[in-house]
């Protein structure tokens, strides 16, 4: 006791605050990273995506394929489709085809576009369009001089590593491009922007640095649980406000239904 465990004690309190200091910057750090849903200008009207939803569900009762498990539901096609409309790309090249159902969507949402749709299984097909050129490589394996980059929007459904697209996609000159599959931490198949972003390491800094825009798109519907069955909130699934709470319109109903299809799909600008 005395005088040496008075000095002790103060240096602990002093150790402690430091302690708590770290810990609550190192919480406020991992929270904006993991927070990150968009980078740049916003650049899709959410009034205009609701005033689309009813036109869009009189499309999606006439759609090829009935069953689609496995493949994109009517809030993701939605989604490629106002996005696709909104942009008027003159090409699209599509990757991930499985049976056909993002394919016709595209064409619905631009009939004038230059459609390039890729799978390595294009057996699977149900819809098959004798206007699209199909491919059977992988993106990077194929040729793409003859399309003109800045009036091409990619669209990826083929559950590759989304860091290693982006790389082949700058350096080829291509600058718009969407990520249907774009994987909260902890989920999915594949690697995606959003677990990139995340992990707030090189894989971040290195898309920080090119990228001009980005941008999570909204769900129609945010559902109580993920389709992994846990809470869907903002801590553990960051996502953009959606955009309806309530089911108070019967054209409304397929988005409600399958709202626990949404998967943080994104739409990417390089500067
Ligand atoms: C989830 S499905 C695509 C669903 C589709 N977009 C739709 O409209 O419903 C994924 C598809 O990616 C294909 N795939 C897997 N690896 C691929 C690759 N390297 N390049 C292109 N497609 C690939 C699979 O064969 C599968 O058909």
């Amino acid at each position: 006791m005395g005088i040496r465990y008075f000095l002790m004690k103060i240096i602990d309190v002093f150790r402690l605050k430091k302690k708590c200091a770290l810990v609550k910057h190192c919480n406020k750090t991992n929270m904006e990273n993991i927070r990150l849903v968009k980078i740049g200008e916003e650049k899709f009207c959410r009034l205009d995506m609701k005033n689309k939803l009813e036109e869009f569900s009189g499309l999606y009762k006439n759609r090829p394929v009935k069953n689609n498990t496995y493949g994109m539901k009517a809030p993701h096609l939605f989604l490629a489709w106002f996005t696709m409309q909104s942009l008027k790309p003159e090409y699209i090249i599509e990757s991930g085809v499985y049976k056909g159902q993002g394919t016709w969507i595209l064409q619905k949402a631009v009939p004038s576009a230059r459609i390039h749709s890729i799978d390595i299984a294009l057996w699977k097909r149900k819809y098959v369009s004798d206007k699209v050129t199909y491919h059977n490589k992988d993106f990077v394996c194929i040729d793409w001089s003859d399309i003109v980059k800045d009036k091409t929007i990619c669209f990826f459904d083929d559950h590759q590593n989304a860091v290693e697209r982006v790389r082949f996609l700058e350096k080829n000159g291509f600058k718009k491009f969407i990520f249907e599959d774009n994987y909260p931490t902890g989920r999915g198949d594949c690697y995606s922007l959003k677990q990139a972003f995340d992990r707030d390491g090189q894989d971040a800094n290195y898309l920080k640095s090119i990228i001009k825009v980005y941008n999570e798109l909204p769900p129609v519907f945010k559902a109580e649980k993920t389709y992994w069955k846990d809470m869907w909130n903002e801590e553990n699934y960051p996502t953009p406000e959606p955009l309806y709470k309530n089911l108070d319109k019967e054209y409304l109903r397929v988005f409600f239904d399958q709202a626990v299809h949404y998967t943080w799909m994104c739409y990417v600008e390089l500067k």
